[in-house]
C-alpha cells in the first residue's frame, strides 16, 4: 500500500442504482486485498447523520435553497476531516456514494442556485479535497425516477422528474468539463455488466498507488 489512498466518488440522479453498485465495487476491491472505506453523503459521521436527517425530512418543506446548500456542505466538511482524510492518509480506498458533484448537480443544476457560489461552497465543504475519479451512473431519467420513488419520496425526490432531468444535465456538463476526473457510465443492463463498466472506468487509478 502506498502512503496515499485513492478517492473515488459515485454519482448520479436518484434511482440510478448507485448504492447497489457502490456495494458491488467495494466487494470487488476488498477481494483484491484493498482496504476500502465506503461512505455515503450526506452522512458518515454522527454529526453528518444528524444533518442528513434534517435535509431529507419531508417535514422540512420550508428549507431555503441557501440553507440546504450549507447543510450539505456542513455534513461534507465533517466527513472529510473526520473520516476521508485519515483514511486516505493511511492508504485506503475511499468509495463515497455522492460528494460535491452532487451539490453542483442538485443545488446548481436542480435548484438553480448560482453556479459560482455553489462551486465556491464546494471548495469549503470538501476542505479542498478533489476525488481522483468520479463515476457518474447514467440512466434514462424517467426510469430512474420511477425506481427511486416506488417506495415513497424524500424531500429531494419530491421535487419531481423535471428536477431530476436538470440534475442529469448538470452531471453531463461536468463530465464534458472535466473528462479526466468525471466519467459517465451507462447504468442500464445487468448489475454485473454495469460493475464491469465501472471497473473499466477506474482501472488506470491503481497506478496512483505507491
Ligand atoms: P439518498 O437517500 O442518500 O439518495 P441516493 O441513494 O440517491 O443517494 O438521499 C440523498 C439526496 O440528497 C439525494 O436526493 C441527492 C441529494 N443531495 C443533494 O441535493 N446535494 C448534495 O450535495 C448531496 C450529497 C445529496
Amino acid at each position: 500500500m502506498g502512503a496515499r489512498g485513492v478517492f473515488i466518488t459515485i454519482e448520479g440522479a436518484d434511482g440510478c442504482g448507485k448504492s447497489t453498485q457502490a456495494a458491488l465495487l467495494e466487494a470487488r476491491l476488498v477481494a483484491c486485498g484493498l482496504e476500502v472505506v465506503r461512505l455515503r453523503e450526506p452522512g458518515g459521521t454522527a454529526i453528518s447523520e444528524k444533518v442528513r436527517a434534517l435535509l431529507l425530512d419531508p417535514a422540512n418543506a420550508e428549507m431555503s435553497p441557501e440553507c440546504e446548500l450549507l447543510l450539505y456542505e456542513a455534513s461534507r466538511a465533517q466527513l472529510t476531516r473526520q473520516v476521508i482524510e485519515p483514511a486516505l492518509a493511511r492508504g485506503a480506498v475511499v468509495l463515497c456514494d455522492r460528494y460535491y458533484d452532487s451539490t453542483y448537480a442538485y443545488q446548481a443544476g436542480g435548484r438553480g442556485l448560482d453556479e459560482t457560489l455553489v462551486r465556491q461552497s464546494n471548495v469549503l465543504g470538501s476542505c479542498g479535497r478533489v476525488p481522483d475519479r468520479t463515476l457518474v451512473l447514467d440512466l434514462d431519467p424517467a426510469t430512474a425516477f420511477a425506481r427511486a420513488t416506488s417506495g415513497g419520496a424524500d424531500r429531494m425526490e419530491a421535487e419531481g422528474l423535471a428536477f431530476q432531468r436538470r440534475v442529469r444535465a448538470a452531471y453531463l456538463r461536468l463530465a464534458a468539463e472535466e473528462p479526466a476526473r468525471v466519467r459517465v457510465v451507462d447504468a442500464s443492463g445487468e448489475k454485473d455488466e454495469v460493475l464491469g463498466r465501472l471497473l473499466a472506468a477506474c482501472a488506470d487509478l491503481w497506478d496512483l498507488r505507491g
